[in-house]
């Protein structure tokens, strides 16, 4: 259980500290890793589509023929796949199937404020909510998940999360992988104890050593012999994932958090901080039938992909994907914000700007419509302790890092950024229409608990 108390037993999981253990991790490749199931409309109007999720407990298998408890969406590890499209508006109906309340927030997701599952703003058990998503920002893999006070840290961790994919007016025409060859994959991190269940304490995170890809540890993937789009999304609450293909295979980054790139990018390493997506196309067709390709993080492999068949592909990668909006003028806007990461290890609390997260507090006020330039530091040099920041609402242009231009795979729409130990990234941020409170984060979930989070007032 997560408390809100800023103790000293709340002091470890700011690092790395522990020693971890392995014991529950199993043998990688035992199971075959799922794609999360599809959600279907309960009803369809001219311009709406309602869905209906379930909030609520369940034991599913995650370990080979274990059962575990979760929270999740349908009851499910990973929730079901919402997939959508631009200008075409939403409403789900989430119904609190807990016995504790709980919301949900639709990260990188351009949405009114009542809609945008405020810490404060929850879901009483046994009530449902309707929230809104007007969908008119450009195709993008997008996920909710729950941010609940103080314990969006354990709920995430415990499955509280899902994919919200909106396709783009402009992708059918790129004929990028489609349907069976379109594989969200969400990876995580967790620590099993021996009979199957998840432990979740702050302080664990060196423990979370089994990782998981859409819930079931390290598993294969059976492909055809040809092009995949996979949105690779990274939920853990602390791991960055440094992922690489072996078999010197690279993968071509098509989209980032907010969406395609304008070009796509060759990568040998996509980096992932909590929060982040990469959207990457793999190309299986030099590969024979029988051949393995192993998915691999710094830590070890996260998943196999075993070519299982041939099969013929009309897909491409087009060298022009979508062009990026010109950068708006600044305005009447500020340019000289500055924001601070700080973990205090004495008191173990986080601060953004020397401060924890308080609802009664807004950090920062800005116009409706205009534009920022923000500094992002990370002041964790002495703890060598990396960060990230994530805006709800808007998806912002990385400008530079400690001065240098964006990494490969950056320049495109974003809405978390990592911010490593020392360094400092600015960022462009337009905000558009919506009025009202919206945070602003860490998504190292234990550091948002810990206070590192904040709110700006978007204000006419
Ligand atoms: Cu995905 Cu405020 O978070
Ligand atoms: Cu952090």
């Amino acid at each position: 259980m997560a408390d809100a108390g800023l103790g000293p037993h709340r002091r470890t999981h700011m690092t790395h500290g522990a020693t971890p253990t392995r014991g529950s991790d199993p043998a990688p490749f035992r199971v075959r890793m799922p794609v999360p199931r599809v959600l279907t409309p309960v009803a369809s109007y001219r311009d709406v589509d309602v869905y209906h999720q379930d909030i609520r407990a369940s034991r599913v298998e995650m370990l080979p023929g274990v059962r575990t408890e979760v929270l999740g969406y349908g009851g499910a590890f990973v929730g079901p796949t919402l997939r959508v499209r631009q200008g075409r508006r939403v409403v789900v109906r989430y119904r609190n199937g807990l016995d504790r309340a709980v919301n949900t927030h639709l990260h990188g997701g351009h949405v009114a404020a009542d809609s945008d599952g405020y810490p404060m703003d929850l879901i009483e058990p046994g009530r449902s909510r309707f929230y809104e998503y007007p969908n008119t920002q450009p195709g993008a893999t997008l996920w909710y998940h729950d941010h609940t006070h103080h314990m969006e840290a354990e709920h995430v961790y415990r499955g509280m999360h899902g994919f919200y994919l909106v396709e783009g007016r402009d992708e059918r025409r790129l004929r990028l992988p489609s349907r069976d060859h379109d594989v969200p994959i969400m990876l995580t991190d967790a620590h099993f104890a021996p009979d199957g269940s998840l432990i979740y304490a702050p302080e664990d995170t060196p423990n979370r050593t089994t990782l998981l890809a859409n819930g079931r540890p390290r598993p294969y993937f059976p492909v055809a012999a040809r092009k995949y789009r996979f949105r690779l999304l990274n939920v853990s609450n602390f791991r960055t994932f440094h992922l690489s293909l072996d078999r010197d295979m690279t993968m071509t980054q098509i989209g980032s958090d907010g969406g395609l790139l304008p070009a796509p990018v060759r990568r040998e390493v996509v980096v992932l901080s909590p929060g982040e997506r990469a959207e990457v196309v793999v190309d299986f067709g030099p590969r024979r039938v029988g051949e393995q390709v192993v998915l691999n993080d710094v830590s070890g492999p996260v998943l196999r992909f075993d070519v299982v068949t041939r099969a013929a592909d009309d897909s491409r990668v087009p060298d022009v994907l979508r062009p990026l909006p010109p950068l708006p003028a600044l305005g009447s806007g500020r340019t000289d914000r500055e924001i601070t990461l700080k973990v205090d290890m004495v008191r173990g609390a986080a601060y953004i700007n020397d401060q924890v997260f308080d609802p009664n507090r807004v950090d920062v006020r800005v116009k409706r419509g205009s534009t920022e330039i923000w500094r992002v530091t990370n002041l964790d040099t002495d703890v060598s302790l990396d960060h990230n920041l994530h805006l709800h609402l808007v998806q912002f242009r990385i400008l530079d890092r400690d001065g240098a231009p964006p990494l490969p795979g950056e320049s495109g729409l974003k809405d978390t950024v990592l911010v490593p130990a020392g360094a400092s990234v600015r960022i462009q941020v337009t905000f558009g229409d919506f009025l009202g409170r919206y945070l602003y984060h860490c998504h190292m979930l234990e550091h948002s608990v810990g206070g590192m989070m904040a709110q700006m007032e978007i204000v006419p």
